[in-house]
């Protein structure tokens, strides 16, 4: 998908109305497709969404040793003969953040990994010390390879231990449970994060045989096992995704049932834009956002670890109230570089300024069409739902940003009645 660069054409100004059905979740997906190297059975896996960083992590599992096969929409089954390499191959690590997973998969299957440093979104420093510290602390000898660019870990027995983290991090709290599972004795990991993607991959791996206790609380225990079977499992929908619709709904005054959702894992989402003026409501697996004719007010908006306002619908929220009414106050605090959509947005008429981890935004009536660049997967999404409000046609490039994490948007968008086309540069 990303060797042919495609562009997006939005014309803007209808609202977004009708039916959608939420995919798999993206930040779920990968890391179950990672913690499935640690079983020594055969993985079935329903409800992946269809993404190329899901074809990404499928391509490292093939590239040590797996079987894959897609046995039919969203659902593989992953099977290792035999054990699988310690080393993933360093192209398709770095193509991605989540790779990383494949750090304490392996360690806890194999007792060695070698992993490149990942990559993933332009937003920020991401350090991956916390990771580090939770291997350290089982016992693994960290060493740098290839001058710093991939980290090699060893640990012929992994020891339980007590790891308090110094900040609330989804990734190392989902790596270290990772290796933990395999490590003899007791692991007890404090002020972890507590996101739904962390609560899945504990519910996965106890049902591959582990016993992982406390995910979605501040403390995590994990009592090691000798080994991990298989076991059939679906991943949850993307509350991003749901939230990204969300926000187009309200953002083009549409009205649109969100169906396939969890509504509790949307509650922030679903609590601004009531703040901010709009309808929304909810039953078990479905949510409606109703902004016929609906202008919104202008609002102050901080990101938070779960169950605070999730940094990546930051980007969207704030194209949103790029035309409120009043004044919004936007503020990041979990990426440094987390307002590349801004530019954009700016381009399109809107009146935001950026002062640090702030973004000011003064509502404007209209934004205008204009030629703007995705620099990452969430300011693409923010961009395209600018496109969708906007008067005239915008032309977005950098779409691939978008492939990575969205299954299917331009056609469930069209689907909603908006207009909308990919076309190939
Ligand atoms: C996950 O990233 C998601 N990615 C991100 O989604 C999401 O923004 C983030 O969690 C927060 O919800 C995946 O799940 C693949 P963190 P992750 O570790 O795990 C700092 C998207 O758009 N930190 O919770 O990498 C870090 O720099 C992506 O879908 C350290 O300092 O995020 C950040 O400021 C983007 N040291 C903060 O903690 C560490 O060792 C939170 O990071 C680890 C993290």
């Amino acid at each position: 998908m990303e060797n042919q660069e495609e562009a997006i054409l939005i014309q803007g100004g209808k609202p977004l109305n009708g039916a959608v059905k939420i995919n798999g979740a993206k930040n779920s997906a990968v890391a179950l497709l990672a913690a499935a190297a640690l079983s020594e059975g055969s993985v079935l896996l329903e409800n992946l969404p269809n993404i190329s960083d899901v074809d990404v992590m499928l391509g490292i599992l093939k590239a040590i040793g797996f079987h894959v096969s897609k046995e039919g929409e969203g659902v593989y089954r992953l099977t290792a003969q035999a054990d699988p390499l310690p080393r993933t191959p360093d192209e398709l690590t770095r193509k991605m953040r989540a790779s990383y997973y494949f750090m304490g998969s392996l360690l806890g299957r194999l007792g060695e990994s070698s992993v490149a440093l990942p990559g993933g979104c332009d937003i920020g420093e991401r350090p991956i010390d916390q990771h580090l510290k939770g291997f350290k602390a089982l016992g693994v000898k960290i060493t740098e390879e290839d001058g710093g660019s991939r980290y090699h870990f060893l640990a012929p027995k992994l020891k339980g231990a007590a790891v308090f983290f110094d900040m609330i991090t989804v990734g190392a709290t989902i790596n270290t449970m990772l290796a933990a599972c395999r490590a003899s004795g007791t692991t007890t990991l404090e002020n972890v994060a507590r996101e739904p993607e962390v609560i899945e991959v504990a519910n996965f791996l106890n049902a591959m045989g582990a016993e992982v206790r406390g995910a979605g609380t501040e403390t995590i225990r994990i009592r090691g096992v000798k080994k991990l079977g298989g076991c059939s499992y679906t991943c949850i929908p993307d509350r991003i995704e749901a939230g990204t619709y969300m926000i187009a709904a309200a953002a083009t005054k549409g009205n649109l049932l969100l169906e396939n959702v969890i509504p509790e894992h949307m509650e922030a989402v679903s609590a601004k834009l009531r703040e901010a003026g709009f309808g929304v409501s909810s039953g078990l697996d479905w949510i409606r956002v109703n902004a016929t004719g609906i202008r919104p007010q202008g609002i102050m908006v901080q990101t938070l670890p779960y169950p605070g306002f999730p940094t990546d619908l930051q980007p969207p929220m704030t194209a949103m109230l790029t035309c409120a009414e009043g004044s919004s106050r936007v503020v990041e605090t979990i990426y440094e570089r987390r307002f590349g959509s801004v530019d954009g947005l700016i381009t399109m008429g809107a009146t935001v300024r950026v002062e640090g981890q702030t973004a000011w935004v003064e509502g404007v009536e209209q934004l205008h069409g204009a030629e703007v660049t995705a620099t990452d997967l969430r300011a693409g999404a923010a961009l395209l739902i600018a496109g969708l409000f906007a008067t005239g046609e915008t032309r977005l490039l950098g779409v691939h940003h978008i492939d990575r994490g969205y299954g299917n948007m331009v056609e469930q968008l069209m689907s909603l009645g908006v207009q909308l086309k990919r076309v190939t540069l």
